[in-house]
């Protein structure tokens, strides 16, 4: 995919936001509709673990997928744009207080529980995959890892938790509470002001055993006493 490039007839490529040697993430427009969405290629050595649980998942701010079509070159996907800025480059450059830290704990807390109520396991909790938008609206994005059953095996080395590095049995919808724990610890671990029942929490998500880990609705249990 190239700028300009008019793919399926009807998405203008306006800008390529990554592209590797079996993947190409590009911005698009509509050609007659004018609206700006986002366009994914995938080549045939890549799966489509994403388009496949966009498709079947019925959860409030995820991307919704507009499009897709399948060449002898690969898969084309279009998905809904989400404007704003990712969760890490937001906290690079803005200070977060408590109130905005637990309701993003919640509003990312109601996503990740309802994938895991539709069976599935995101597999790539972290900040660069969590948009904000207008500081208050979080999307969870990029399902390139996500599985029901058998483990992806895809994952970002920073935020996996270990059963899925080590042979340790189980690995189920609790492996995604890690995640969730890191990237929370990261952010208190700057602040000045700690909750403890906050800090608590944060702590058991991050628990090394996964049957010491809560599973999200619990977590959301306990936000709300917070
Ligand atoms: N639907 C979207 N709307 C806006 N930006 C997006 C969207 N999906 C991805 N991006 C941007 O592209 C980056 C890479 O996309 P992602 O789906 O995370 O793929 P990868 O598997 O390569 O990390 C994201 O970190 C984000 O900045
Ligand atoms: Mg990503």
């Amino acid at each position: 995919m190239e700028i300009n490039q008019i793919i399926a007839g009807k998405y203008e490529i306006t800008e390529i936001l990554k592209s590797t040697q079996n993947k190409v993430i590009a911005k698009c427009i509509h050609q007659s509709l004018r609206n700006p969405w986002l366009i994914k290629y995938v080549n045939e050595h890549e799966n489509i673990n994403e388009l496949e649980a966009l498709l079947e998942l019925e959860v409030y701010h995820i991307p919704k997928i507009i499009d897709y079509y399948q060449s002898a070159k690969g898969t084309y996907y279009v998905l809904e744009y989400i404007p704003g800025m990712t969760m890490d480059e937001f906290v690079k450059s803005f200070q977060i207080n408590t109130k905005t830290l637990v309701h993003w704990m919640l509003t990312l807390g109601k996503i990740i529980a309802d994938v895991h109520g539709q069976g599935y396991v995101h597999g790539d909790i972290k900040p660069e995959n969590i948009m904000i938008v207008d500081e208050k609206d979080l999307v969870l994005i990029d399902f390139g890892s996500c599985f029901k059953e058998i483990d992806s095996e895809s994952f970002t080395f920073e935020y996996v938790a270990p059963e899925r590095l080590c042979d340790l049995g189980v690995v189920d919808d609790r492996s995604d509470i890690y995640s969730f724990g890191l990237i929370f610890r990261e952010i208190l671990s700057k602040m000045k002001i700690k909750k403890k029942k906050l800090v608590h929490l944060v702590q058991k998500c991050c628990e090394v055993e996964i049957e010491k880990r809560p599973r999200m609705v619990d977590v959301i249990a306990l936000l709300n006493e917070i």
